[in-house]
């Protein structure tokens, strides 16, 4: 067998920690598949005397995580610290630069500088690897780079953050509201302590615009994806949406067309007919509509140490066979320069919810604001009153553009009949 493939790892949490066992217990056939043992040669990470729960007195600690980059033993560094600059991003740039390959699990480094990272990797002829960063363990990147290669594709969607699924689908089965759900996902470790990143739609928008990069041939253009979370769902829209047919899902989509690329992470209703409204728990899931392939899904564990370890490991596979090619499925000279879609022009059906004042002429003030805006309205529920004494009232539209949803919710901005800001979600079509 030819010489090993030596990895440093900088970063011994759960990733990291679930690569030294991955390669610890799968090695021998590791070996075989890629033609040569892959070696984790030096580690790194903040507290040496940390109980991992791994035995790792067989590599050599490194104290600087930087010089993983300049070490001499090493081929490729593995990066798992996390963060989308501080330490992860020295450590990818100074690997770059210094001409070793780089894997990565770490979408929100990407997502802000990943054609950066890119082009570094193209000037030094090594690989920029990544599958791990967008739904862990499916391979996702590699179906996009590699499988659907050959296709147009004109959208690619899914549910890509595990939290907020697991959290959706409790309220669905348990009618709860969002906060009581989140406590108990963060209890149970589901959930970070600070949940922002996840449930504000930041962590699935990061791995969306790296999804959208791929499918589009566009550079990465995280800052023009539209995000919005689900802080504000009630358990009534759930409720609302399975009675018209719908779950709830946390879909971040992105389309590329004449109209410009558009990117945006937002709740939607899901036709219980899709698949991805039979997708629960923290599972994640990917559509990508190729124009010769059709619509492929793509769905697994999207976190966890065993998962994402498995990603990592598939790209350090890739790397052990040579098998390298552009980070971001073409040189980065070729990506194009995308144009934000306006969403005013879209045109889709909608479900808003308003909290309202239990009091006379609130259905016809909502309903003038739909009417001269133009949103023709398809159904409309009215709900008793809430613990608190409002009311809830939910709209299903027509078909329309988005700028008229829009127009009516401006035109009913700071009404006293209004008990809290409305909720608009698309619905997925
Ligand atoms: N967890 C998942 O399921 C998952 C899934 C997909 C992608 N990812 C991505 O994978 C990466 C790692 O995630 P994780 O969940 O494994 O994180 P984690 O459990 O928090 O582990 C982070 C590791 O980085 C080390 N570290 C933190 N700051 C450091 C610094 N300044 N210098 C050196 N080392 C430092 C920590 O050291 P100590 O242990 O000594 O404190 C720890 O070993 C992130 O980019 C994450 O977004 C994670």
């Amino acid at each position: 067998m030819t010489k090993p493939l030596r990895v440093a790892l900088a970063g011994l949490g759960t990733v990291g920690g679930g690569v030294i066992r991955l390669i610890g217990a799968n090695g021998a056939l590791i070996a075989r598949r890629a033609g040569r043992p892959i070696e984790i040669v030096a580690i790194s990470a903040r507290d040496r005397a940390k109980d991992r729960g791994v035995d790792i007195s067989r590599f050599e600690w490194v104290d600087d995580t930087n010089a993983l980059a300049h070490h001499e033993d090493a081929d490729v560094v593995v990066e798992l610290v996390g963060g989308s600059d501080g330490p992860a991003l020295a450590l990818a740039r100074a690997t770059l630069a210094n001409g070793k390959s780089l894997v990565t699990a770490n979408k929100a480094m990407l997502a802000h500088h990943g054609l950066e990272l890119a082009r570094a990797a193209e000037a030094a002829k090594v690989a920029l690897k990544f599958e791990a960063a967008v739904a862990g363990g499916i391979p996702v990147i590699k179906g996009l780079r590699e499988g659907a290669a050959a296709n147009e594709i004109a959208r690619v969607y899914g549910i890509l953050n595990g939290t907020c699924n697991f959290i959706l689908t409790k309220m669905e089965e348990e009618g709860r509201d969002f906060a009581e759900v989140l406590a108990e996902a963060q209890a149970l470790g589901f959930a970070e302590a600070d949940p922002s990143f996840d449930i504000d739609g930041v962590d699935a928008a990061h791995k969306l615009s790296i999804l959208a990069s791929l499918a589009f041939g566009t550079r990465p253009a995280f800052a023009d994806v539209a995000t919005d979370g689900i802080r504000h769902l009630l358990a009534a829209d759930i409720a609302e949406a399975a009675a018209l047919g719908y779950r709830i899902r946390l879909l971040g989509i992105a389309e590329d067309n004449a109209g410009g690329l558009f990117q945006r992470v937002h709740p939607h209703l899901v036709p219980t007919s899709h698949p991805l409204a039979h997708v629960t728990g923290a599972t994640n899931a990917v559509v990508a509509e190729g124009n010769f392939v059709g619509r492929l899904l793509f769905q697994g564990a999207g976190a966890g140490d065993g998962p994402t370890a498995s990603a990592v490991v598939a790209d350090l596979i890739d790397i052990a066979r040579g098998e390298f090619g552009p980070a971001y499925a073409m040189p980065v000279d070729a990506l194009a320069t995308p144009t934000p879609a306006d969403t005013g022009e879209r045109r889709g059906r909608a479900y808003v919810r308003f909290t309202v004042a239990d009091k006379v002429g609130v259905l016809a003030e909502i309903a003038a604001a739909m009417r001269d805006a133009g949103v023709s309205i398809e159904s409309l529920m009215q709900r008793g009153a809430m613990a608190d004494g409002t009311v809830l009232v939910a709209i299903v539209t027509h078909e329309g553009p988005e700028r008229s949803v829009a127009q009516a919710l401006e035109k009913l901005r700071g009404s006293q009949s209004l008990a809290g800001q409305p909720m608009w979600m698309h619905i997925l079509a």
